[in-house]
């Protein structure tokens, strides 16, 4: 009778186990951490997100909006990609935001880019004049969510410049003004001096 009741007491004991084990890993495949959500994006953003390019751009760093606007306007195709958009819609909201506080807390990893020096020292000065009102600390803070320019890939600056000039992605009114301005007074040419500023630092 005794040795009955404790096999029965085991079969139960057992039994409450399994049946507790189950949420857990019913859990734990639905909701992801931030770091395994981002380790998916490490084969083209880098470890951490920080790329080492040079086809896709360094996601370390940048904003919590900024992120979370970027991601939410690939996958409504507002903004215009090459496989982004694709990637965007795979995610949820909850998991964008997880990613977000993630990527934001990383830091941007610069690495050596070919640059032109004279370049690189003319875009300085058209970007004091025209651009580090909002891209401030010439380009290096993730500050008025506009995303980190200092030390971005200079193939992902060009596309994005070209992206924005052809009105493909849409600028901010106040910055379409300034860069309206930039090209009629220098042009291609000064588009193409920021570019070598930017990926001149370090
Ligand atoms: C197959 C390569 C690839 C993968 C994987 C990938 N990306 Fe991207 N990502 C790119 C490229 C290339 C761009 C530039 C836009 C484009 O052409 O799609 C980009 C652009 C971005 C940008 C915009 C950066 C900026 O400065 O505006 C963000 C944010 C981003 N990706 C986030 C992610 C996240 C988060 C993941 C993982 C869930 C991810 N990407 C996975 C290649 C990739
Ligand atoms: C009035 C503020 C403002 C000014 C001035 C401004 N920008 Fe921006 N810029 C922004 C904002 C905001 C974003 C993010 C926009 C978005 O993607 O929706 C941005 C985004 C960008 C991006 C894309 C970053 C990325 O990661 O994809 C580039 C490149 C850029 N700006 C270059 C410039 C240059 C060059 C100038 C000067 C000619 C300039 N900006 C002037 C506000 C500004």
């Amino acid at each position: 009778m005794k040795n009955r009741h404790l096999w029965l007491y085991f079969l139960f004991m057992s039994g409450s186990v399994l049946i507790g084990t189950v949420p857990i890993l019913l859990q734990a495949a639905e909701t992801p951490t931030a770091s395994m959500l981002a380790n998916s994006c490490a084969g083209c953003h880098g470890t951490n997100g920080s790329s080492v390019g040079p086809a896709s751009p360094t996601i370390a760093g940048i904003s919590n909006d900024y992120f979370i606007e970027t991601m939410q306007a690939y996958k409504k195709g507002t903004r215009p990609a090459t496989i982004m958009t694709r990637i965007a819609k795979g995610y949820t909201d909850e998991e964008i935001k997880l990613m977000a506080g993630f990527f934001s807390k990383q830091k941007f990893i610069r690495y050596e880019q070919n640059f032109d020096p004279a370049k690189a020292r003319a875009g300085k000065k058209l970007h004091k004049k025209y651009c580090d009102k909002c891209h401030e600390d010439a380009g290096r803070s993730a500050e008025d969510d506009a995303g980190i320019l200092a030390g971005q890939w200079a193939p992902y600056l060009r596309y994005s410049m070209d992206d924005f000039n052809s009105g493909n992605r849409e600028m901010e009114k106040k910055m379409k003004k300034k860069m309206d301005i930039l090209k009629k007074k220098e042009g291609d040419e000064g588009v193409e001096q920021l570019i070598h500023f930017y990926s001149s630092q370090k």
